[in-house]
């Protein structure tokens, strides 16, 4: 495929190299370890599109948290120089926790990439994201970026979104409402995220996670039409950001890079 570039090509960090050439994850691991370890070797592979003097956007989940501990430890040890914005409280803890500076929002301008992961990914790079909760912030720093990349596994490349429900943050206020327009849309059910108990944001708000089933043909115009809704703060579609998407499995890492993206 011309859009695969084998990680040789992007990377010349020695240790991902012997990733890629040697069996991996070792031998005897679960496959739930199998699936971590593949996560991790995607994260910090992630880390070779960030070098001295960048500013770089921190996403927010389980895959990129091993993106933010690798670049907190080339700082620490390799003295690698950035500093990071972070797209959720979680991840800016993590990054405080690791000295790794961080721009104050009031002071961000232009970020010359944002590391994140993603729920679902499709072969024209778009997203699902904010299974974490995190997708308006995410999206917020991912359009002040200069280039977008993806952490993930091959679990999450799809051939059409929407498996996965579709996370969409709305205000408090009329929630109700914004429910019943937002079901109007989908095919499958949408419900408000923790029912009873409802999941607060990190800006205070709820998430509508709505089930269309892998049927999001036209990514773009559900992003626009659901924008369009009242009441909604962000949906978690994320068309035309990715530049590139670095996916971590059991056979080892595979960098896709857009063609014609800022990467390519
Ligand atoms: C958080 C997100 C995450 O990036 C997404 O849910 C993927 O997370 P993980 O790497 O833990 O599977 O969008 O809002």
């Amino acid at each position: 495929m011309s859009i695969i570039r084998l990680i040789e090509n992007r990377l010349n960090h020695h240790e991902i190299r012997q990733m890629i050439c040697s069996p991996y994850p070792p031998a005897g691991l679960s496959i739930v370890d199998e699936v971590e370890a593949a996560k991790q070797a995607a994260g910090i592979a992630a880390c070779d599109f960030v070098s001295d003097g960048m500013d770089v956007g921190l996403g927010t989940g389980s895959t990129v948290r091993y993106t933010v501990i690798e670049l907190g430890r080339r700082m620490n040890e390799e003295k690698l120089d950035i500093r990071g914005v972070p797209t959720s409280i979680e991840t800016e803890q993590l990054a405080r926790s690791l000295s790794i500076p961080l721009i104050a929002w009031n002071e961000v301008g232009r970020l010359s990439v944002t590391i994140d992961g993603a729920d679902e990914f499709d072969s024209q790079f778009h997203l699902i994201k904010g299974g974490g909760g995190a997708l308006t912030r995410e999206k917020i720093v991912a359009q002040v970026s200069d280039a977008m990349v993806v952490v993930t596994d091959p679990r999450k490349d799809v051939g059409t979104l929407g498996k996965f429900p579709l996370p969409i943050e709305v205000i408090q206020f009329g929630w109700e409402v914004t429910l019943r327009h937002l079901q109007e849309m989908c095919p499958g059910v949408a419900s408000r995220r923790g029912g009873d108990e409802p999941f607060i944001t990190d800006n205070g708000n709820y998430i509508i996670d709505c089930n269309f089933g892998a049927s999001i043909t036209d990514p773009v115009k559900l992003e626009t039409d659901i924008q369009g809704i009242s009441g909604v703060v962000e949906v978690g579609l994320f068309t035309h950001m990715a530049d590139a998407v670095v996916i971590g499995s059991p056979q080892g890492i595979e960098v896709r890079i857009k063609t014609g993206g800022r990467l390519a």
